[in-house]
């Protein structure tokens, strides 16, 4: 059972789409006209180790992920310019959003896709190898231009932590909202509820919050093991700040 008009999916145009400029042929694959879709969200973000980390979570620990946390962060593909390292990331909303975006996107592989699904959009993309300090081959990376959310669970873990509930209209946000009532700031790892040098604040309060992110906060103040990271919450008030180290 789909959500209907509110199934929202989270789209990123990677760094190697940026970098070959295929921006305006992305964006209009998945352009209403032809899928029926709206913007919800869309923003340029210079893509934090945090957010990075936290977005492909699932994939810690294998032989790709550190490669692949290069990759998105656009160190790989602007080595010598930090300044256009960055993605635009897409909030699309409407009836199998989901579905519909993964299906112009494309399977993972670029090679898989130009063999099974010529005409998506990761067919046009790469496989690069992934050397070591020697140079051995000691893997793959695939390059593949486009991030579309998985499923409705992927989707909305993605929607919450790219973009704050005022990023998105009134309208168009499909998840539940709550307006803080104190002040939460980050430091060097933890959350606090006062102020100190070098924290900063993510949550005022009468700031618009995710529901579940606010649950998260209080979890997290009361020590309570949660299944969420601060991280996870914090990482979209952090981004395309000044002096965020690269
Ligand atoms: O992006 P998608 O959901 O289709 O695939 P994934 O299995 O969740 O992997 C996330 C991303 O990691 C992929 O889009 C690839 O860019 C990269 N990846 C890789 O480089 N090598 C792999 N063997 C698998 C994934
Ligand atoms: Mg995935």
């Amino acid at each position: 059972m789909g959500l209907g008009e509110r199934e929202q999916t989270l789209v990123l145009i990677k760094p190697d789409a940026l970098k070959v400029s295929l921006t305006g042929y992305i964006l209009s694959q998945f352009s209403e006209f032809h899928t029926g879709l709206r913007f919800a969200g869309s923003k340029i973000v210079h893509v934090s180790r945090m957010i990075a980390e936290e977005h492909y979570a699932e994939h810690r620990g294998k032989g790709f992920y550190p490669s692949l946390i290069d990759y998105i962060m656009g160190r790989l593909h602007y080595p010598m310019e930090p300044e256009k390292r960055r993605v635009i990331a897409l909030v699309y909303s409407g009836p199998d959003a989901i579905r519909k975006v993964r299906q112009i996107t494309g399977p993972t592989n670029p090679h898989v896709a130009r063999d099974n699904a010529p005409g998506t959009i990761r067919a046009l993309g790469t496989v690069v190898p992934i050397k070591d300090a020697e140079g051995n081959v000691v893997g793959d990376r695939m390059d593949n231009l486009v991030h579309a959310s998985a499923n409705e669970a992927d989707a909305e873990r993605e929607v919450k932590l790219w973009f704050r509930p005022d990023e998105i209209m009134p309208y168009m946000r499909a998840y539940p909202t709550e307006v803080a009532s104190k002040y939460y700031f980050y430091k060097d790892g933890r959350l606090l509820t006062q102020e100190e040098a070098g924290g900063v604040c993510l949550v005022a309060p009468g700031g618009l919050v995710w529901a579940s992110d606010l649950d998260a906060l209080e979890n997290l103040l009361q020590g309570k093991p949660g299944p969420v990271t601060l991280e996870s919450v914090a990482a979209k008030y952090l981004l395309n700040r000044e002096g965020e180290p690269a």
